[in-house]
């Protein structure tokens, strides 16, 4: 519930309607309070009707789990997925790789599966990497110990903020092989398998791992897939020098860019009418 907490203490209004954050949930309450509810859910979910039943299911959290998953759910994978493409748009090497793995692991098949990524290691650390480099929340979520705690021989009070440090893992010179570099090599072993070194933890660690780590990886894996199978990324020329530096932040994303996109193997076929006639260009 970490979110919750950061949540409730920016939107001190939450649930009353008032300020931005009140006025929110108010929207998300006035939308389910106009819908008609089947008398067997009613009997679930109607505080009223539910009576003294013992369960645990309350209006204020299923609005904080709604919280949760909106906040923490949204901008992570999106700022994930536009670091994946500043780098694969750069390294076209890289995305080269890619596509033909996907396209021979793929052949006719309509769509891909998340199954698939285990015949796609080239592509799993390509994504692997993108999410390295990514660093999507550098700082985590801050916790507090809640009793006495010795680690490695030091003392921690019950009590005390701990920030975990997740930048600095995924950047560690003596964890990674090219820990400066957008090199899938990172997660592949001598024989070009998959592997994932401990040290790649951007979902952070221990019990209060990310939640939606599940739902991440496959969203990650599908949407890439899919579009790295029909689409070429590219720099555009006259879009300078690529800038990797991220926006810092809870959660980090890259300085705005253009996106290059072309149909894959279709010779000039464009998406739609542009400056260069080649290509569409979109601004991200
Ligand atoms: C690339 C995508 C994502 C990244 C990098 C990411 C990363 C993180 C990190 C670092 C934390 C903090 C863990 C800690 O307290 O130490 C976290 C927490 C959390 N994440 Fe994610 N996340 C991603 C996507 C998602 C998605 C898609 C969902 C759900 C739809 C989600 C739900 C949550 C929730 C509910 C928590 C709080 C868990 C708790 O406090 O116990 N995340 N995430």
């Amino acid at each position: 519930m970490g979110f919750l907490r950061f949540s409730c203490s920016r939107f001190p209004n939450i649930g009353t309607g008032r300020g931005p954050g009140g006025k929110f949930l108010g929207l998300l309450v006035l939308k389910r309070k106009k819908r008609r509810l089947k008398p067997k859910h009613r009997r679930t979910r109607e505080p009223s009707m539910r009576g003294d039943d013992g369960s645990s299911f309350s209006e204020k959290q299923l609005i904080a789990f709604l919280l949760d998953l909106i906040f923490a759910g949204t901008d992570t994978t999106s700022n994930t997925l536009l670091f994946a493409f500043l780098h694969l748009m750069t390294h076209p090497d890289v995305q080269e790789r890619c596509q033909k793995e996907i396209d021979e692991v793929l052949g006719e098949k309509e769509q891909a599966s998340f199954e698939d990524r285990h015949m796609m290691p080239y592509t799993q650390a390509m994504i692997h990497e993108a999410q390295r480099l990514a660093d999507m929340a550098p700082l985590a979520i801050f916790h507090t110990t809640t009793k006495d705690t010795r680690l490695m021989g030091y003392d921690i009070p019950k009590g005390t903020l701990i920030i975990p440090n997740l930048s600095s893992v995924l950047n560690e010179e003596s964890q990674w092989k090219f820990p400066h570099d957008f090199n899938p090599s990172n997660f592949l072993n001598d024989q070009g398998e998959f592997v994932k070194p401990e040290a790649f933890m951007p979902f952070s660690a221990g019990a209060r791992v990310c939640l939606g780590e599940g739902l991440a990886r496959m969203e990650l894996f599908l949407i890439l897939v899919t579009l790295l199978r029909r689409f070429k990324f590219f720099w555009p020329e006259d879009a300078g020098v690529p800038d990797y530096t991220p926006i810092f932040g809870v959660v980090q994303r890259p300085k705005p860019y253009r996106l290059g996109v072309r149909l894959r193997g279709s010779g000039d076929a464009t998406l739609g009418a542009c400056g260069t006639g080649l290509h569409q260009q979109m601004a991200v």
